[in-house]
C-alpha cells in the first residue's frame, strides 16, 4: 500500500526514481509524485493523478535534474485520489518534502493544533500533517532536520514509512519506519531506499531492512547511519538480496498475472527443491525439524491470514487435521486481532502471507506472541516484517509476485502446507508410510500436471469470451475443492469486477440455488474423488434450474461431461493435492474474462498488492 522510492548519489535521481516507482506501482496506483533537489538547491515537486506514466507526462518539460530525490506511488487512505493529495507533500516553509506510507491515526488533532499555530493545509491527507509538524519543530526550535523528525515522530500515533528531503541539505535524505516497510540499498557512494527491494536490486544486492522505530540518515560521502527516536545509534545489519531483474520483468507475457500463472510449475519445483527427496521418500522442512517439540506438542493450530492466503489456510487445515490429527482453526487475521482470542503457550499460530507485510496479519502475529503462542510464518517476500517477527517459518520461494491478484503465491503456500503436514504427520506417526510415500511421489508430479492444464490456455481463453455478459458467477466445490471455489470466485471478482461467490456445493439447496437461472454461470470442481457422487447430484440440481455449468472434470469422466455445458479437463491426482491443479484453470478463466472485458488485470481498481494498512 503506497510505494516509496529514494535515491542519493552521483547519478541523476529522476530516472532511477521513475523506474523504481514503476516497479512499486503494484502497491498503489491512484497518483504518483516525485521531489528532487536541483543544482541550485531548488526543491522541485511534480505530481499527477493516476499512474506513473501520467507523472512522466507532467514532468516531461520540467527541470528534473538533481542527485537527491524521493518519490511515491499512492493507494488512497485519507483523501480522494487527486493531484493535491499525491505525495510528496511540501512544508509551509517550502524547505521540506516528505513521502509517507502508512496512516497517522491522530492526524486530525495534530492538524487542529498546527492550524492554531498558523499552518494551512493544501491537501486532505494525514501525511501533510506530518511534514508540517516537522517543519514546525524545525522552525520553532531552530533544530536540524533529524531532531525535528524525532520530535515529530514522538507525537505521532500510527504507522509510517517516511522519507524527507530538506532543500538546504541537498546531500541528505532522512527516512524512518514504524509498522510500514522500508528497505535501504547500499551501493558504492550511493544509497537507495524503497518500500521493498524490487526497485533496488538492479543497482545493488546489499540491503538493510529498517526496523520499527529506526531512522536512517543517508548522506553523500558518509556511511549509513541508523538511530532511534531517542537518537541512540542502532546497528545497520547489511543483508544480501537474492532476486534478479528477470524475475521482475514480464518476460514476453502481456501481463504479470499471466506470467505468474505460467511460472507455477517452476515455482512449485523451487518450493520443493532441497526439501523433498523423491528417492529416499523424505520431506524435510528444516524449520519444522528445528522446532519439533513445540510443534508436536501443539494442542491446536490457529492459522491467521487474509484473502487468498486465508484460502490457502483452509486447505492447510484439512491437510494438517488429516495427516497430523491436530485440530486447526482458520481465522481472518483482521477478526482474530480484535476479538480477544483464547490462546495458550501450547497453541501454535501459523501466519500465512505472500507479502509478509499485511497489517492485520502482522498485528495477529504480535497478539499471538504476546499471549505466549509459538508463531510459525509461511511467507514469500524474504526479509519482510512477518518472517522477521515470527518464531520460525518456511518461505515459499516462488519469487516476486507483481500481479495484484495472487496466483503463484497461493500454490506455493499450499505446497508448503502440504510439506508441513507431511513432515509433522510422519513425526507424530499419524500417517502411514504407504500414504506418506504415495503423496511424496504424487507431489513431485504436480508441476507436470500443472503444465498439462496450462496447455488448455487457448481453449479457456475462447470459453471466457462467452461469459463477458455475466454479472454474477457461482463457484462450487466440496472438501479440498471448497477453498478452491472460494479462491476462483475471489480471482474473478477482483480483476473482472464480476460478482462471484464460492460455496460448498451441498449448501446450494440451503439458499443460493434460488439464484440459479439461465443467466447464471456455475463453475463446479467435479474431479473424481471421494466426493464425486455427491457433486454429481449437486450438478444435476443446478442443471435442473438451467444454470450454465462449467465443470472441472477428469479425462475419464463420462457422467458430468454429459450434464455440463462446458468442461475443462484436469489430470488425475490425489484428492489432497487436487487444489494445486484445479486452481490453475480458475486463475486462467478469471484472467481471460477480465482481458475480454478490457480490465486492467495487473492493477485492478481500488486494490493494492501489499495491504499495509488495516
Ligand atoms: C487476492 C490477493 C489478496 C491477498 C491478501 C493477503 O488475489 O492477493 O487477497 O491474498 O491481501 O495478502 P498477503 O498474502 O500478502 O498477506
Amino acid at each position: 500500500m503506497c510505494g516509496i522510492v529514494g535515491y542519493i548519489g552521483s547519478k541523476q535521481a529522476y530516472p532511477i526514481l521513475i523506474k523504481g516507482l514503476k516497479r512499486l506501482e503494484y502497491r498503489g496506483y491512484d497518483s504518483a509524485g516525485v521531489g528532487l533537489i536541483s543544482h541550485e538547491s531548488k526543491l522541485n515537486v511534480y505530481k499527477a493523478k493516476g499512474k506513473v506514466s501520467n507523472l512522466e507526462d507532467t514532468a516531461s518539460q520540467k527541470d528534473t535534474s538533481g542527485h537527491t530525490g524521493i518519490a511515491h506511488t499512492r493507494w488512497a487512505t485519507h483523501g480522494e485520489p487527486c493531484q493535491a493529495n499525491a505525495h510528496p507533500h511540501l512544508s509551509q516553509s517550502g524547505n521540506l518534502a516528505l513521502v509517507h506510507n502508512g496512516i497517522i491515526e491522530n492526524y486530525a488533532t495534530l492538524r487542529e493544533q498546527l492550524q492554531e499555530k498558523g499552518y494551512t493545509f493544501k491537501s486532505s491527507t494525514d501525511t501533510e500533517v506530518l511534514v508540517q509538524l516537522i517543519d514546525y519543530f524545525q522552525t520553532t526550535y531552530d533544530t536540524e532536520l533529524l531532531e525535528a523528525i524525532q520530535m515529530a515522530l514522538h507525537k505521532v500515533v500510527g504507522a509510517y514509512a517516511i522519507a524527507v528531503l530538506d532543500r538546504r541539505h541537498p546531500g541528505q535524505i532522512i527516512a524512518a519506519r514504524k509498522s510500514s516497510p522500508l528497505v535501504i540499498g547500499v551501493g558504492t557512494d550511493e544509497f537507495f531506499l524503497a518500500s521493498d527491494a524490487t526497485p533496488i536490486v538492479e543497482y545493488t544486492d546489499k540491503v538493510v531492512y529498517l526496523q520499527d522505530g529506526e531512522i536512517a540518515i543517508l548522506e553523500n560521502g558518509k556511511p549509513l547511519k541508523l538511530v532511534n527516536l531517542d537518537n541512540e545509534t542502532q546497528p545497520a545489519e547489511i543483508k544480501k538480496v537474492d532476486m534478479n531483474i528477470g524475475q521482475l520483468e514480464k518476460g514476453g507475457f502481456p501481463h504479470f498475472m499471466l506470467k505468474e500463472i505460467f511460472e507455477q510449475p517452476e515455482c512449485i519445483n523451487d518450493c520443493m527443491r532441497g526439501r523433498i527427496n523423491g528417492t529416499l521418500h523424505e520431506v524435510t522442512l528444516s524449520a519444522v525439524n528445528d522446532h519439533k517439540e513445540q510443534l508436536l506438542n501443539a494442542q491446536r493450530f490457529v492459522i491467521v491470514a487474509c484473502g487468498t492466503s486465508w484460502h490457502a489456510g483452509l486447505i492447510g487445515k484439512q491437510l494438517i487435521e488429516t495427516f497430523c490429527r491436530i485440530p486447526v482453526e482458520v481465522e481472518y487475521a483482521s477478526e482474530f486481532r480484535y476479538r480477544n482470542p483464547v490462546l495458550t503457550n501450547r497453541d501454535v499460530v501459523i501466519a500465512i502471507s505472500q507479502s509478509g507485510e499485511t497489517a492485520d496479519t502482522l498485528a495477529a502475529v504480535e497478539l499471538a506472541k504476546s499471549q505466549g503462542a509459538f508463531v510459525y510464518g509461511i511467507c514469500n517476500a524474504v526479509g519482510s516484517s512477518i518472517p522477521r517477527i515470527t518464531d520460525s517459518g518456511s518461505y515459499i520461494h516462488v519469487g516476486p509476485e507483481i500481479g495484484v491478484a495472487s496466483t503463484k503465491a497461493f500454490t506455493g503456500q499450499v505446497t508448503v502446507l502440504t510439506m508441513f503436514a507431511l513432515t509433522l504427520g510422519k513425526e507424530k506417526g499419524e500417517i502411514s508410510t504407504a500414504d506418506y510415500n504415495r503423496i511424496i511421489d504424487e507431489l513431485l508430479q504436480i508441476p507436470e500436471k500443472i503444465t498439462e492444464v496450462l496447455k488448455q490456455n487457448e481453449s479457456i481463453a475462447s470459453l471466457s469470451r462467452i461469459f463477458t455478459y455475466a454479472h454474477n458467477f457461482l463457484y462450487l466445490g466440496r472438501g479440498y475443492s471448497y477453498p478452491v471455489a472460494l479462491e476462483g470466485a475471489l480471482k474473478l471478482k477482483e480483476i473482472s469486477y464480476i460478482h462471484a461467490e464460492g460455496y460448498p456445493a451441498a449448501e446450494m439447496k440451503h439458499g443460493p440455488i434460488a439464484l440459479v437461472d439461465t443467466e447464471m454461470p456455475v463453475v463446479v470442481i467435479a474431479t473424481q474423488n471421494a466426493m464425486y457422487e455427491k457433486i454429481v447430484s449437486n450438478v444435476q440440481e443446478t442443471k435442473a434450474r438451467k444454470g450454465h455449468i462449467i465443470a472441472l472434470i477428469n479425462k475419464q469422466d463420462t457422467v458430468i461431461r454429459k450434464i455440463a455445458d462446458e468442461c475443462i479437463e484436469i489430470p488425475e491426482t490425489l484428492e489432497c493435492l487436487e487444489p494445486l491443479v484445479t486452481t490453475i484453470p480458475l486463475q486462467l478463466l478469471a484472467y481471460h474474462i477480465a482481458v475480454c472485458k478490457g480490465k486492467d488485470v495487473d492493477q485492478p481498481r481500488n486494490l493494492a498488492k501489499s495491504v499495509t494498512v488495516e
